[in-house]
Parts: structure tokens; sequence; C-alpha cells
């Protein structure tokens, strides 16, 4: 579904971030993107989610190269963007609404959805998410924890195949790290793809089936078994990732 072949990317033409990266991800799959800060995790992501594009080699999606001039056809955007969602590392660069309700009503009224439709989605996540009573809330005066939710809830509410989180754990109290662990089960059991960058090994587990480790050079140095490569502790120190 997900397929890379020799990605390459630095920004402005002068800092490297990613250097022929080949990989393929199958529907359904759980993987986890480690390396050191600085080795491309967040740029790598943002490809998949057709934020910025390979400046060599391809990114495919279903078959279908993601460019540029693909992505300006708004139908096809569209399409695109409902079936892979982003949840952004810094939650604020992802909320501007001025009611948590809208926010999460925006990506549904931006696919054209009636407004029914989109009051049912919006009632069913804020559920999910044990977030009903933040509705009428102000998105900007919540906690680092709540301000997560709405990012995450703002994204399954258009119920994507792909789910791609930039370090989520980032910042999160532990009750809500092992909440947003247990979604991100529940979520890969319902068949969702879940791509996401982590530092936080401890509050992970049971998540990943597989590993992909960017090195500072910006390469892939290992694409395995989670479990495997987590527990190679001389690997993972080796390379400067605990
Ligand atoms: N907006 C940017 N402008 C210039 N360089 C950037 C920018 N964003 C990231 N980089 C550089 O690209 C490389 C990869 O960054 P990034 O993808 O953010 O890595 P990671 O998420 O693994 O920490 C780093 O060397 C970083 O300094
Ligand atoms: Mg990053």
């Amino acid at each position: 579904m997900i397929e890379l072949r020799n990605v390459s990317y630095s920004y402005d033409n002068s800092f490297n971030a990613l250097k022929d990266i080949t990989l393929n991800i199958e529907p359904g799959e759980a993987v986890a993107f480690v390396g050191v800060n600085g080795s491309g995790k967040s740029t790598l992501m943002k490809i998949i989610n057709g934020l910025v594009f390979p400046a060599g080699g391809t990114f495919s999606f279903d078959g279908i190269e993601i460019t540029e001039k693909r992505l300006m056809d708004t139908s096809f955007a569209k399409a695109f963007h409902k079936r892979v969602g982003f949840v952004f590392q810094n939650s604020e660069a992802q909320l501007f609404c001025t009611t948590v309700y809208d926010e999460i009503a925006f990506g549904p009224r931006q696919m054209g959805m009636a407004e029914e439709e989109v009051k049912s989605r919006v009632e069913d996540i804020l559920r999910l998410l044990h977030i009903e009573e933040l509705a009428k809330r102000q998105p900007y005066h919540l906690s680092g924890g709540e301000k997560k939710k709405i990012a995450i809830a703002s994204v399954l509410v258009l119920n994507p195949e792909v789910i791609v989180l930039d370090e989520p754990m980032n910042g999160l109290d532990p009750k809500t790290k092992r909440f947003l662990r247990e979604l991100m089960i529940a979520l890969n059991k319902a068949g969702k793809t879940i791509l996401c960058s982590t530092h936080d090994f401890d509050y992970v587990q049971g998540i990943f089936k597989r590993a992909v480790v960017f090195s500072k050079e910006h390469t892939v140095i290992r694409d395995g078994s989670y479990e495997e490569i987590i527990t190679d502790r001389e690997f993972l120190i080796e390379n400067n990732i605990i």
C-alpha cells in the first residue's frame, strides 16, 4: 500500500534529511520509526502524508505515485487525505478552531459531509476518546494531553486507513500515555495501519510488530521485528537510540 523507492530529501537543497529510503508497508501493519533526533523520521512522515515530496525516488500509495502535481487536483487530494491521517508532533500546529467541536468537525466539513453526518461522527469520536465534556472548550486553553486527544480526534473522525503519529507520547502524563497505547492497539486490531515515531519504549509495548531504524546519516539501518530490535541493547546503544 505504502511504497517508497529510493527516496531522498533535503531541506533547501542543502540540509540532508533522508537518503535512499526503500520501504514497503502493507495494510494493517503497525510500524515504529526509531532513530536519533535529526535522523529523518518526521520528514519521512511528512512525505507519507503528502506534505513534502521526495527530491529523488518515489512515494506511491496504492500503486499511484503521490506528486505535488497530483495533489493539486482537489478531488484526488481529498480522497488521499481521507485515507491517510497525520497527528503532528506539536498538537498546537494542528489546532486552530475556536471550539473543540468545530476543530473535530473541520475535516468532515472540508470533505463536504452533510452536517448531520458531521455531528454523528464528531459525537462518536468524542465518546471514543472520553472527551465529551470538552466539546465547547477552546482548544488553545486545554492541557497538553487534552490537546493531543483533540488532534487525534480530528484525524480519527475521517476514519482513515492509515494513521501516522509523530512522537505522540511526548510530553504526556503517564495516564494519557497508557490511554494512547490502548487506543493505538485497538485501532490496529480494527485493521488500521499505524505508523509512529517514538523514543518512549516503556509506553509502547504491544503496539508494534515491526521497527524501522534510521541512522544519523538519514538511511535505514535496520528493518525488522520490533521485539528483536528493541531488545538488542548493543545495537540501540551503538546507534544512540537508548
Ligand atoms: N524545516 C527544516 N529546515 C531545514 N532543515 C530541516 C528542517 N526540518 C528538518 N530539518 C533537518 O532535516 C534532518 C531530519 O530532520 P527530521 O526529519 O525532523 O528528523 P527526526 O524527526 O528524526 O528528528 C535534520 O538534520 C534536521 O535538522
Ligand atoms: Mg521528528
